[in-house]
């Protein structure tokens, strides 16, 4: 893990499990065509209108959160499970969120970006593996190291760590974040349980500071949601040579964006 400097020839993942990189899987999964990332709301309804004039048939939906709760004008917030088959699929969506989007931007000069949460992790463990320069960035909350992305961060520095054939050199925040996961769920390992149990994994998540502002604003059950450990097993990573998309690493799109 690293403070997102000097990152040309390495390959990024971001984190934002509470919950932007979650969200992000969700709408992919339920078919959404492609998530457009930006840092600001203005820019998202620019976005829009730029892509209504270029594309008028193409659907597009804005998402995301300010506060973590529903922007004034969006479609959908931030809670991964309102990104229903029903409301995506085949259309694109423009998101932005307080931490996990604007992280991101600071990733752009990486080889390729890919988004993880506890959803994919072993997707993302067996993608990364081919890599030998990885950057894990953790968005954090308002600025703020919280628990639940480093969490992540450890179980994908173990994971990768000890299934690699070469060994990886790993900074005093990887070593940090791997400590934290190694302490986690001893019982659970010991006994070769590796597999979490959601409500065991959301015990943890409610305590960090994201899963506090979370339960604060009474959404409890986004933690739950991003508490599912590999429910699909592929990884969003950004594509495209012109403006910045986010696609299922599977099924790249070819649809041109001139949104600038
Ligand atoms: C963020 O990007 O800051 C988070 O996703 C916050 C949230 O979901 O409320």
């Amino acid at each position: 893990m690293s403070s997102a400097d000097n990152i040309s020839g390495t390959v990024a993942v971001v984190i934002d499990v509470l919950r932007a990189t979650t969200t992000i899987v969700h709408a992919l999964a339920a078919g959404a065509l492609r998530v457009i990332p930006c840092r600001e709301t203005e820019e998202a309804f620019v976005l829009r209108e730029n892509l209504r004039e270029v594309s008028p048939d193409q659907p597009v939906l804005l998402g995301g959160e300010r506060g973590g709760v529903l922007i004034d004008e969006f479609d959908l917030g931030n809670s991964p499970e309102d990104y229903t088959h029903e409301r995506v699929i085949g259309k694109t969506l423009i998101f932005t969120t307080t931490n996990g989007t604007r992280a991101l931007f600071r990733l752009l000069d990486a080889d390729a970006i890919y988004f993880s949460c506890f959803n994919n992790v072993s997707a993302v463990v067996k993608c990364l593996l081919k890599f030998s320069k990885i950057i894990i960035l953790c968005a954090g909350t308002d600025r703020l190291y919280t628990g639940e992305d480093m969490l992540l961060a450890g179980m994908l520095t173990e994971r990768l760590t000890r299934l690699s054939e070469k060994p990886y050199l790993l900074n005093t925040y990887a070593v940090a974040a791997k400590e934290q996961w190694d302490t986690s769920f001893p019982v659970a390992k010991r006994i070769g349980q590796e597999r979490i149990h959601p409500e065991n994994l959301a015990q943890i998540l409610r305590q960090s500071r994201g899963g506090k502002n979370l339960m604060a604003l009474g959404l409890g059950k986004d933690i739950l949601a991003a508490s599912q450990i590999d429910l699909f097993d592929w990884v969003p990573r950004t594509a495209g040579t012109g403006p910045l998309e986010i696609v299922r690493n599977e099924r790249p799109t070819d649809v041109p964006l001139p949104l600038a």
